[in-house]
This record gives C-alpha cells, structure tokens and sequence, in this order.
C-alpha cells in the first residue's frame, strides 16, 4: 500500500454491467493514476453513476475486474472498513442523516476510525469553513438549502483525507460562484494530497480544473472530443 497522502490507483478492465434487459456498462475500460482528476460527462442514463458505484465498491460488476491499486479490493472481507478508510464519495442525492446537524453529518465518516470526540469537530468545523457553511453547522438537512446540503456533502466525503474521491454532480444544486469555489477546493485538496479524483459533473468550471474529460457513451468511455455529439 502506498504511503497515506497518495492517491489510489484505479483500472477497470473490460466491466460490463446490466440491470436485467438494460446494458449500464459494456466493455468498458478505464486507468486513473494516482492524484489525478478526471471529469465524467455524457447523457442522463450513461452509466455516470454505476461507474462511480463500481469503482467504489458499491457494486460489483457483471464482468471484467475493477483494481485499486493493483488489487480486487472490494469484495473481500470487511468491504466498510475498507471503503471508509479509501474512498470518499460524494452521492447524486447527497444522503445526509436528517437527525444530524451539519457538523454531526460531517463527523460520521471518522467516527469508528480512532479519532477522538474534539479532533472529530475539529476537522468538520474546518471543512465546514472551507466550503462555505462556518455558520451552518448546527443546522440539520432541513434547515439549509439545496445548495448548502451538497456542500455539506461534499465535507463529509473529505473529512477522512481519502486517497479517492468520487463525486456524483457535486456542483449540481449551486450557483457558478459557489461552484467554482468548490471545484477550486477539490483543486486545492487534490494537490495538496495527490487525491485521485473522478468526477461526474457538467458544470463548466469542472472542465478546467480537470487534468482528463472523458464522456459515457455506447456503455463505455471515449476521450472528450472523440464523442461531442453525446456531450449534455
Ligand atoms: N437499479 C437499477 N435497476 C434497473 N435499471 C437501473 C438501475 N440503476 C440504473 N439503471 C439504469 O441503468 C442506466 C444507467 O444508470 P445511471 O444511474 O448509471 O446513469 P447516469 O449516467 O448516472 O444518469 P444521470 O445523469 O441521470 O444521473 C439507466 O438507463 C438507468 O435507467
Ligand atoms: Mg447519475
């Protein structure tokens, strides 16, 4: 295993995925090296979000294998543990625990990984700044807006300095300023940990911060510009 602070290693080879009649992913290869950031775009229904889930480990795919760094890790034993200490993922639909204030929310995935109660409110109370949201931390999902529970979101799936990051749209719900400020951070966090990133987003600002822009298209990835007729 690498040294913390270096990003994962990914390679799909030759993945394929349906869901009954339906083809998410056929054939499809893809290899993000460590530290980098590469953007996903492509049509609603592409299989944006089965990659990001196969990747993860959220899903295992039909065929072909998915390693980080070199090996299967997911699917083996104590599959949370390692994906709590790996991945941070920022999901389409945010999924935050309406219970929880926004630090609380934050909080979540250190908790069970050794970090005490202060450090734990530390780290979240920081990212919750970072994101723009210092002033909102006690508030729970109900009481923020679109906007601020992405962001909240997108703390959390920082929290733990994962050395990947998956990202579901992240931006979706915010305006370009906002937007920006946010993709500078994953900027920022990606150079300062060599974070691997993958990111499904079309928001234009995602473009330039990105080091590749590949589009899902006919179930697999092409190279942004092989496929711009498929581009949203
Ligand atoms: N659990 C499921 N059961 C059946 N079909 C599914 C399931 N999940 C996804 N699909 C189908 O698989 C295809 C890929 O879905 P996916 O969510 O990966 O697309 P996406 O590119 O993320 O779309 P969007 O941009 O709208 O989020 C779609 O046609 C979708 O209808
Ligand atoms: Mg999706």
């Amino acid at each position: 295993m690498p040294a913390s602070g270096e990003g994962a290693d990914v390679v799909l080879r030759a993945v394929g995925k349906r869901y009954g009649k339906i083809t998410a992913l056929a054939q499809c290869d893809l290899h993000v090296s460590p530290g980098e950031l590469v953007l996903v775009t492509g049509r609603s229904g592409s299989g944006k979000s089965t990659l990001l889930n196969l990747i993860g480990g959220l899903q295992t795919p039909d065929t072909g294998e998915v390693l980080i760094d070199g090996q299967q890790v997911w699917g083996g034993g104590n599959l949370a543990k390692q994906r709590r200490e790996l991945v941070g993922f920022v999901f389409q639909q945010h999924l935050l625990l309406g219970v929880l204030s926004a630090r609380a929310n934050v909080e979540v995935p250190l908790i069970g990984a050794g970090v005490g109660r202060r450090e734990r409110a530390r780290r979240a109370l920081d990212l919750l700044g970072e994101v723009g949201l210092a002033d909102r931390a006690d508030h729970r999902p109900e009481q923020l807006s679109g906007g601020e529970r992405q962001r909240v979101a997108v703390a959390r799936a920082l929290v733990n300095e994962p050395r990947l990051l998956l990202a579901d749209e992240p931006t979706g719900a915010l305006d370009s300023t906002t937007a920006e400020r946010l993709f500078d951070l994953l900027y920022d966090v990606r150079l300062s940990r060599s974070t691997t990133m993958v990111v499904v987003s079309y928001d234009p600002v995602a473009g330039k911060r990105a080091d590749r822009t590949l589009v899902m298209a006919d179930c697999g990835l092409l190279e942004a510009g092989a496929a711009t007729a498929y581009a949203r």
